[in-house]
């Protein structure tokens, strides 16, 4: 493991997954509309696209719409989604000459046709790209996403195209709009709030939790790389002894 924060002894972190919290707490404490939060988080977002490349980082994945969002007001709901398609007509290009692999994970109704086109192209664009995987959680459920690969097993099993003895960990992983990714090393989450809000439940069994304190607006290079060297500290044991310990 040979990247500059590699170290024999220390976990390096290959996946980080992160819950991007707080841009509305960010926004109110300057007297600013919740939206201008939002619109300095995608500046967040790309700071942390470029420093996940930077520290050697080969998976990330962002939470940054869940299903639950869709009980925000109106217009809030409408702000994300612009700012979404903005972001991604503005930055797809330069994502794509940096080598990044864009993937969406969520469930695909309720969007708007130009949205899934617009997703749909940029995964494609971006599929033969092995510098980062960028993935990105939008609409997305961890209970719904279990509940929809529950269903494609129902089906195939109807189908006679999967045995109830076939349905070990590892098949059902691959029903899940994850399938194929490793799972996630470390877990960020901003904002200082201390939940998983639906994200990731099967994928983060083991992983390696890291809350910091600050919005998601502030979270700087600084802050991602502290939180990395948090994770490194850490032993991870996966049920067994401690992989130091020569007991
Ligand atoms: C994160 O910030 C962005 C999304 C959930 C879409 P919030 O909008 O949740 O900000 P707070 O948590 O209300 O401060
Ligand atoms: C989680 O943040 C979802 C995203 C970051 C996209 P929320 O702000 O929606 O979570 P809760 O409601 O505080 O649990
Ligand atoms: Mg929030």
């Amino acid at each position: 493991m040979d990247n500059k924060w590699g170290d024999a002894d220390r976990p390096v972190a290959r996946h980080v997954a992160i819950i991007m919290d707080g841009n509305g707490r960010w926004a109110a404490e300057r007297g600013l509309p919740r939206v201008e939060g939002h619109r300095q988080g995608v500046e967040s977002v790309r700071r942390t696209v470029e420093a996940a490349m930077e520290q050697g980082i080969t998976h990330l994945t962002l939470f940054s719409f869940s299903s639950e969002n869709w009980s925000r007001p109106k217009q809030e709901i409408n702000d994300l989604f612009g700012l979404l398609r903005r972001f991604v007509r503005r930055d797809l290009a330069e994502l794509h000459k940096n080598g990044v692999n864009i993937r969406v994970i969520g469930a695909r109704t309720n969007l708007d046709d130009d949205i899934l086109r617009m997703l749909n192209d940029a995964v494609e664009l971006t599929k033969d790209n092995t510098a980062l995987n960028l993935t990105i959680a939008f609409n997305y459920g961890s209970r719904d996403e279990i509940a929809r690969a529950a269903q494609r097993i129902a089906e195939d099993a109807k189908e006679g195209r999967v045995a109830p003895e076939d349905v070990t960990e590892e098949r059902l992983a691959d029903y899940l709009d994850t399938a194929g990714l490793p799972d996630p090393d470390l877990l960020i989450r901003t904002s200082g709030e201390l939940r998983l809000s639906n994200f990731l439940l099967w994928q983060l069994a083991y992983a390696e939790f890291v809350f910091v304190d600050v919005f998601w607006p502030d979270f700087t290079k600084e802050v991602f790389e502290e939180a990395v060297a948090e994770y490194q500290r850490r032993s991870r044991r996966f049920g067994g002894t401690s992989a130091r310990s020569t007991a």
